[in-house]
């Protein structure tokens, strides 16, 4: 993406186990950002969701950094008699401005319809959180050809009464589930043509408000520092998603630095 400044983002998920674990791993990360930063070098947008405990220890330790921080889901409730939820209000309290929503993990294993999805980009725009929706087709669909409608519906769904000044503070991450955690990477030709159908189904939406050509999409599933290169030489992708290659510091900064 020639004039969309790149993002890297990384999701933990449920990981680490321990607050330790987690430390260290920031410890690094602070430590490899502050370098490549004051190397004086063109450094993307870097954008960390870990689990809601280590969100106020990632922003401790990434302060002094360039590094963001999002939360990975949110409550479709802002607050009262809901044990066990965690609002966007709390997020965005606790220094979070950005919000993960979407995540094919949500939509399949918590069951998580379009409607709440959409709910949740609305709740995140209003707590002036930047939101991040996931989108992506299963193995089947994508074997028997239906990406690109599975895309559509989702990005439309998703979007549902956000406006084309509210698209500012939108990125679309395309996570083909197929390609997530299971080192089968989407080969970068074939997600930039999903990326570019993404972005004319975005047009469609916005015309003549030249969003699609500002918005960011990103690409997710087994990305590592081997295949960053590949992956953002392609015109409509963005930045990327990283899952498990975030857990590692090393590899992490290593994904950050690839320009
Ligand atoms: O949200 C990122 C993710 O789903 C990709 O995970 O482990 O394949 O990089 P991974």
């Amino acid at each position: 993406g020639e004039s969309r400044r790149p993002i890297v983002s990384g999701n933990w998920k449920l990981n680490p186990l321990t607050a330790g674990e987690a430390k260290e791993t920031l410890k690094l990360l602070a430590a490899n950002q502050r370098a490549m930063e004051e190397s004086g070098k063109d450094v993307p947008e870097v954008i960390l969701f870990p689990p809601y405990p280590f969100v106020p220890l990632a922003s401790e330790v990434l302060e002094g950094t360039t590094v963001a921080i999002g939360g990975q889901d949110c409550s479709l409730y802002d607050k009262g008699a809901y044990t066990g939820e965690v609002s966007v209000s709390q997020l965005a309290s606790l220094g979070c401005n950005h919000l993960l929503v979407g995540h094919s993990e949500r939509r399949t294993v918590f069951d998580e319809t379009d409607a709440e999805i959409n709910k949740k980009v609305h709740l995140g725009l209003n707590a002036g959180l930047r939101v991040m929706i996931c989108i992506g087709e299963t193995e089947d669909e994508f074997l028997a050809d239906m990406a690109n409608a599975v895309n559509e519906i989702q990005v439309k769904k998703a979007l549902s009464g956000v406006t084309a000044a509210q698209m500012e503070d939108i990125t679309i991450a395309y996570e083909p589930v197929w390609a997530i955690g299971t080192g089968k990477v989407c080969d970068a030709p074939t997600a930039q043509e999903v990326h570019a159908a993404v972005r004319r189904v975005i047009d469609e939406l916005y015309p003549d408000t030249g969003v699609a050509a500002k918005v960011r999409i990103l690409y997710g599933g087994s990305v590592t520092p081997d295949t960053i290169d590949v992956t953002m030489r392609e015109s409509d992708i963005d930045g990327v998603l990283v899952g498990g290659a975030s857990l590692v510091a090393d590899k992490f900064s290593r994904i950050i630095d690839f320009s």
